[in-house]
Formats: C-alpha cells, sequence, structure tokens
C-alpha cells in the first residue's frame, strides 16, 4: 500500500483529499498545526471523520516546528496543502504569518525532501498568483502578477520548487486552484458567508457593484485532480484546477437565493485592496492530461453545501 502525507489535513480541502484517498487505499499520515485563521472546533470536526479510517493517522504539530524526517519515512508523495490561505488578510500586520506558513513551511519542507528524489510533491498553489490578469481566460504561461501579498507568498512558494527542482531534482507539480467550494468550506469565503448570511436574514456585505466573477470550483474536482495527477505520476507540471466558467458576484446572490428559498439583504461596499476583478482560467492542460470534467453546475454546487451547513447545525 502506498503510503503519503498530506499537510494542512484538518482544513477544507485537506480534509476532502485525505478522506479520498483513504478511500481509495492510501496510507495517509496528515499534519495540521491547527491555525487560528477560523474556528479550531470547525477543523476538529473535520478530523473527527478521518480517524475513523483505519489507515488514517494524524500529527498535530506546525510544519515549522516538528523534526520531518521521521515523518517523511516511507512516504512516496507530498501533498502540501498546509497554508495561512485569505486574501484581504493578508495585508496589514499578519504577513508574518503568511511568510511563516507559506514560504518558511514549504522551504523546510523542500529541504527535508532533498535526499529523497523519489517522493513527489504536489503543491497547491492559488489563482492568485494570476493577479489581474490583462487577458482572459488565463493559461498556466499566462505571467504571474500577485496583486495581494497572498498571492505573492503562494508565487514565491512556486519559485522554491522551481530552484528545489532544478537544484536537486525534487520531483514536483504544481496545482493552482480557484475559488474552491463546497461541504466544509472556510468560514471567510464568500459562498459560506453568504449562505450562513442568508439563511440567518443577515445583510450581506457585497464590495464594488458585483460585476466581478470568480472560477467557482466544487471541491470533488480539486480532489480528483489530485489523485489522478498523483495516480499518474505527472510531474514537472503547473496545472490550473477550475471550472473553466465565470459566475459574477450578482450571478452568485442569485444562486444562494434559490439554493435557500430565501431574498439577500444586500449592503454594497467599495471595492477592496488586492481584490482581483475576474478570475478565469483556461483547464484545457487538465482536461488532456487527466480527463478532467468539472460538470457540477454552481447551483447544484452551492445547493450541496447549503445541505452541509444545514446537517452541520450551522445554518
Ligand atoms: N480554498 C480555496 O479556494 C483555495 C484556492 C486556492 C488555493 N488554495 C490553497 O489550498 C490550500 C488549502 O486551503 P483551504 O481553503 O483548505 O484552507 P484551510 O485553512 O481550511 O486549510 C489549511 C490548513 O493548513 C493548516 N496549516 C497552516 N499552516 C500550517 C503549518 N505551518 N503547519 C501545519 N499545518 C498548517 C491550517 O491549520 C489549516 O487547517 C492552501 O494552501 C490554500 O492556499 C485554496
Amino acid at each position: 500500500m502506498k503510503r503519503v502525507l498530506v499537510t494542512g489535513a484538518a482544513g477544507f480541502i485537506g480534509s476532502h483529499l485525505t478522506e479520498r484517498l483513504c478511500e481509495d487505499g492510501y496510507e495517509v499520515t496528515g499534519i495540521d498545526s491547527f491555525l487560528d485563521n477560523y474556528q479550531r472546533g470547525l477543523k476538529e470536526e473535520n478530523l473527527k471523520r478521518l480517524l475513523d479510517y483505519e489507515d488514517f493517522s494524524f500529527i498535530e504539530a506546525d510544519l515549522n516546528e516538528i523534526g520531518l524526517t521521521p515523518v517523511l519515512d516511507g512516504i512516496s508523495a507530498v501533498f502540501h496543502l498546509a497554508a495561512r490561505p485569505g486574501v484581504r488578510d493578508s495585508w496589514g500586520l499578519h504577513f508574518d504569518e503568511y511568510l511563516s506558513n507559506n514560504v518558511l513551511a514549504t522551504q523546510k519542507l523542500l529541504e527535508a525532501l532533498k535526499d529523497r528524489p523519489d517522493v513527489f510533491f504536489l503543491y497547491a498553489s492559488s489563482s492568485s498568483v494570476y493577479g489581474d490578469a490583462d487577458v482572459l481566460p488565463v493559461t498556466e504561461e499566462t505571467p504571474p502578477r500577485p496583486v495581494s501579498p497572498y498571492g505573492a507568498t503562494k508565487l514565491a512558494a512556486e519559485d522554491m520548487f522551481d530552484l528545489y527542482k532544478r537544484e536537486y531534482g525534487t520531483r514536483v507539480t504544481t496545482l493552482r486552484l480557484f475559488s474552491v467550494y463546497g461541504p466544509r468550506q472556510r468560514p471567510d469565503m464568500a459562498v459560506h458567508k453568504f449562505l450562513t448570511a442568508v439563511a440567518a436574514g443577515k445583510p450581506i456585505t457585497v464590495y464594488g457593484d458585483g460585476s466581478s466573477g470568480r472560477d467557482y470550483t466544487y471541491v470533488d474536482y480539486v480532489v480528483d485532480a489530485y489523485v489522478k495527477i498523483a495516480e499518474k505520476g505527472i510531474e514537472g507540471a503547473v496545472f490550473n484546477v477550475a471550472s473553466g466558467k465565470i459566475t459574477t458576484l450578482n450571478e452568485l446572490i442569485k444562486v444562494v437565493e434559490s439554493a435557500l428559498g430565501k431574498k439577500a439583504i444586500v449592503e454594497r461596499l467599495p471595492g477592496q485592496p488586492g481584490d482581483v476583478g475576474t478570475t478565469h482560467a483556461d483547464i484545457s492542460r487538465l482536461e488532456e492530461a487527466i480527463g478532467f470534467d468539472p460538470n457540477t453546475d454552481v447551483l447544484e454546487g452551492i445547493a450541496k453545501q447549503a445541505t452541509y451547513l444545514k446537517g452541520a447545525g450551522l445554518i
């Protein structure tokens, strides 16, 4: 059986990925520091379902503080999802958290893997590395130009992978994820915030005129991309992982309203620093590589997230 490591395993995407890997018969070690970017209780709930798998083991630790050598023994792949996510908070006084969890932790993992050329590294990068691209949809060849400190740290980590690949032959593939949603989504993300506020009859805040768009990606497709890229051993590549479709903020509000059968109260404020106008990915590289077919309609996906939130007593 293959042994793999998932960093950020108690988080939103990491917990989905870990669950799928366990279902597929992998032996998985998960590591997570329970960073306080949101409530620990939500991450503990994510973890609870993983602990039911016999072949799952968990280490609560910060990648920056733990000795990684014993953790990496016998591991064939590292799915590196641990990070301090979120664009808006990356301005101001929390930047040390971004640097530490996104850049320094990544460099530490890379150092620990320098002498293990067989290990395959799959890095969770972000659409934020593109910033406000001049031409949409972005391809993996679009020059990265982040417009937030968060995006800059995700790009810095990508650069670190390139350096270690060149110098030490590290086997790495980068997945640039676009606005992932679905059950267990981080509470700071728009879909979660809108669903919980509208369900509670509270106002939602919309920055800008609502015409900006996002390429929303249902979490199961992200997980599927990870698993297939790992199984096929597609290394040395960069992939956009997205739906390839744009939903504007105003359309998203309508979708949330129909998922809940309730009208939203909308408060509009000016756009925020670091907010990208519209994100839209060309996903043809991933389609060709693994037959990627993200065909869940955004209404269907958001309805599933609403059902999850109801089941969890969160709305
Ligand atoms: N959610 C999205 O839409 C999205 C989009 C693009 C990229 N990403 C990337 O995907 C990854 C997962 O994002 P998410 O939305 O699931 O976030 P999340 O916050 O739910 O999960 C990240 C997890 O990493 C853990 N972590 C952070 N720093 C750590 C450290 N130093 N050591 C150990 N654990 C640490 C956190 O405690 C958290 O549980 C991140 O790398 C993020 O940058 C997410």
